[in-house]
């Protein structure tokens, strides 16, 4: 089965981009997706082509109109395809939502440029507001490119060794453990003992010491919600944390 990828841009050309090459190129070549970037501004109607306008209420820049972006979507977005727009003011993407999104038909991502979408269309048609972090882009055309890698190396057969992506970092919650590769002295420093060790309980210990350190001085948040999980009673009510 095709992933089929949808974006909705005013730049089409960025598509497939750094997708075109790689891992990612390698795939859409071999037909394990597909990527079908639909011109907004050709869903216009005024004889300027506008796709956005002055914002209501006043204030600076310019907001992207509902009609225009709803003719686009009704056009080209399957109805069993999941419509997500990428804008900052969406919910933060997460290696969850993207495992989803992978082992379903595709993804349609709508792209907003300006200060924002008329508020209306995502009450209109279930459109899922997505964030890729709290920064700001120009547009939403890196944020798709991101999300698209994402799914893209999960679909089967795309990713070199498929047990690489088990133990990877969000897998289980926490960061992943640093890796070490030859030579085995550089610059003075070495490997951890342990990994050259051939004691394979012991490195598993030693890697899952060392993704707990590393998450809990990196993403306290991480780990705040790991520790929390873990002190679940069976029954799903919370008990009180150990210090
Ligand atoms: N467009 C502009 N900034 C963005 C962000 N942080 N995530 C997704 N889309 C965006």
């Amino acid at each position: 089965m095709t992933f089929a990828a949808k974006i909705l841009t005013l730049y089409p050309e960025m598509f497939p981009g750094p997708l075109g090459i790689s891992l990612a190129g390698r795939a859409l070549a071999e037909g394990k997706w597909s990527c079908d970037a639909v011109q907004i501004r050709d869903f216009a109607t005024d004889k300027h082509r506008s796709v956005d306008d002055t914002p209501a209420g006043g204030g600076a820049g310019m907001v992207m109109r509902a009609d225009v972006l709803a003719a686009a979507i009704d056009a080209a977005v399957p109805e069993n395809m999941p419509l997500l727009a990428m804008t900052p003011r969406g919910k933060p993407l997460t290696q969850d939502r993207v495992r989803a999104l992978a082992a379903g038909p595709g993804v349609a991502i709508l792209c907003g440029r300006f200060e924002g979408i008329d508020e209306r269309l995502f009450e209109a048609r279930a459109i899922e507001p997505v964030s890729i972090g709290d920064y700001v882009l120009s547009g939403g055309e890196l944020g798709a490119l991101v999300l698209l890698d994402a799914c893209v190396r999960l679909l089967p057969g795309v990713m070199g060794a498929p047990s690489s992506g088990d133990e990877e970092s969000f897998e289980s919650g926490l960061l992943e453990y640093p890796h070490y590769t030859r030579p085995a002295e550089w610059e003075g420093r070495t490997i951890p003992e342990v990994l050259r060790s051939g004691d394979h309980a012991k490195i598993a210990a030693w890697r899952k010491s060392q993704a707990e350190i590393d998450t809990r001085s990196r993403r306290p948040d991480l780990w705040e919600r790991h520790v929390g999980a873990r002190v679940q009673s069976p029954s799903g009510a919370r008990q009180k944390k150990e210090e």
